[in-house]
């Protein structure tokens, strides 16, 4: 058994919290080889940072077997961006980045705003009917998945669908799934792409002012993008840019809800503290704890060598708990100044939504506590059993 084995992230108690485990992980100060997971664990702010940096450390997919069986789910994964090494990655990610700027995002405020205030409205109903109201279900959810199909030019109707099939894709990053889970994964990215290419086709005779139609035009010029890299870019770019900002969000809010002198502080003067709370709520419970690379020369990481071929894995949540580089890094500060978290990744890969899902937050979280200053839980949140993809089901709350 090796030091690092006692990390099981099929344990539900490592689930429900892993950090006292993270602050074992990081007491050398080193990577730490795991026999269970056959790699090296990157959990210190140093290492993990240096994992996702390191230019011989590459996201490299590893297709499923048998192939027939994953061939849609192989190449939806292998031609996306997210799964790609220079040069496809730099060509891949040059035509979205534009897209992603924080002026082009910026433009996007007003948008969010009147749909946050929609969603407050139909919250602030089901509390004067039933008492309470789901922040995830009712706010942190729709909203993401709803600015991101504006931004792709998917019809909002389809909100359900695009959370439906994220959420069963996603399964598959998760340690210990079932057939089960991998019969859903298959289905629902196959009904992804179906969906993707019919719109894409769609908008070939019918071009708008969206993103799809900008990708179908580079890929009609042939060259930059074919077929599979447009459809994985607009699936990825769906997925992503929902999945971890709803539960950054959830998060967030259930830190608040148990450090009440904080929730206090917030609820009284939302504009002043919610840009350092959001990147607190992203530090202190990361949505997104795990991401691997293989390495592909051998590569030193702090007193480590990783040998050609062998896999380490950046744990997110755990460098951002380091003592070495945040103060006080048990307690949430909503008020904190220097917030250097990875929680958005660091290298190439870094999130190219970032800009996007703070904006939503920045809006967001004030104008949740402008409506229900008295914003409280009605219940106890119920947590999600996944660890890679960490968050909670529901969170009832009441005003
Ligand atoms: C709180 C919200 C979010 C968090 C914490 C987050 C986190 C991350 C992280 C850690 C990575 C890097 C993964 C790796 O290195 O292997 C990443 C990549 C990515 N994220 Fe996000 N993300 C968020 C929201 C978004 C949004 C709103 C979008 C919308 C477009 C998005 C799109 C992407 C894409 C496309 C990549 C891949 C970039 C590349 O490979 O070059 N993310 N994200």
């Amino acid at each position: 058994m090796s030091v690092a084995d006692i990390l099981d992230m099929q344990d539900p108690a490592a689930v429900a919290n892993p950090y006292p485990i993270y602050t074992q992980l990081r007491e050398s100060g080193e990577m730490v080889w795991s026999d269970r997971l056959n790699l090296w664990l990157a959990p210190t702010h140093a290492t993990a940072n240096a994992v996702l940096r390191a230019k011989t450390m590459g996201r490299i997919y590893n297709p499923l077997e048998p192939q027939s069986e994953w061939d849609i789910f192989n190449w939806l994964h292998s031609d996306s961006i997210l799964d790609s090494e220079p040069p496809k990655h730099t060509r891949l990610r040059s035509l979205v980045q534009k897209a992603f700027t924080p002026g082009r995002i910026n433009a996007l405020q007003p948008n969010i705003t009147q749909l946050c205030e929609q969603l407050l409205d139909e919250a602030q109903t089901k509390l004067a009917t039933h008492g309470h109201f789901d922040i995830l279900a009712d706010y942190a959810e729709p909203l993401p998945v709803l600015v991101i199909a504006d931004l792709l030019g998917v019809p909002r109707d389809m909100a359900e669908d695009l959370r439906r099939w994220s959420q069963d894709i996603v399964k598959m990053y998760e340690f210990g799934r079932t057939r089960e889970q991998e019969l859903q994964a298959q289905q629902s990215g196959s009904d992804f792409v179906n969906y993707i290419s019919g719109l894409a086709a769609e908008r070939k005779i019918n071009p708008q002012n969206d993103l799809i139609t900008a990708l179908v035009e580079v890929e009609e010029q042939g060259e930059k993008l074919n077929e599979h890299e447009l459809i994985a870019m607009c699936v990825l770019l769906l997925n992503a840019g929902h999945e971890a900002s709803v539960n950054g969000f959830g998060n967030g809010m259930v830190a608040l809800f148990r450090n009440p002198d904080q929730l206090e502080l917030l609820a009284n003067d939302p504009r002043t503290y919610s840009a350092t709370a959001l990147e607190e709520f992203m530090r202190f419970d990361s949505p997104l704890h795990f991401f691997d690379r293989t390495a592909t020369a051998d590569t030193q990481i702090g007193s480590v060598t990783v040998k050609a071929g062998q896999k380490a894995g950046a744990l997110l949540g755990s460098a951002n708990r380091d003592g070495s580089v945040f103060e006080n890094v048990d307690t949430f500060d909503i008020t904190r100044e220097s917030n250097p978290h990875i929680a958005f990744g660091a290298g190439i890969h870094f999130c190219i939504g970032a800009p996007l899902a703070r904006l939503e937050m920045q809006t967001s979280l004030p104008m949740l506590f402008e409506r229900f200053p008295n914003l409280a839980l009605a219940g106890d949140p119920v947590q999600r059993p996944t660890f890679v993809l960490r968050g909670w089901e529901t969170i009832p709350a009441t005003a």
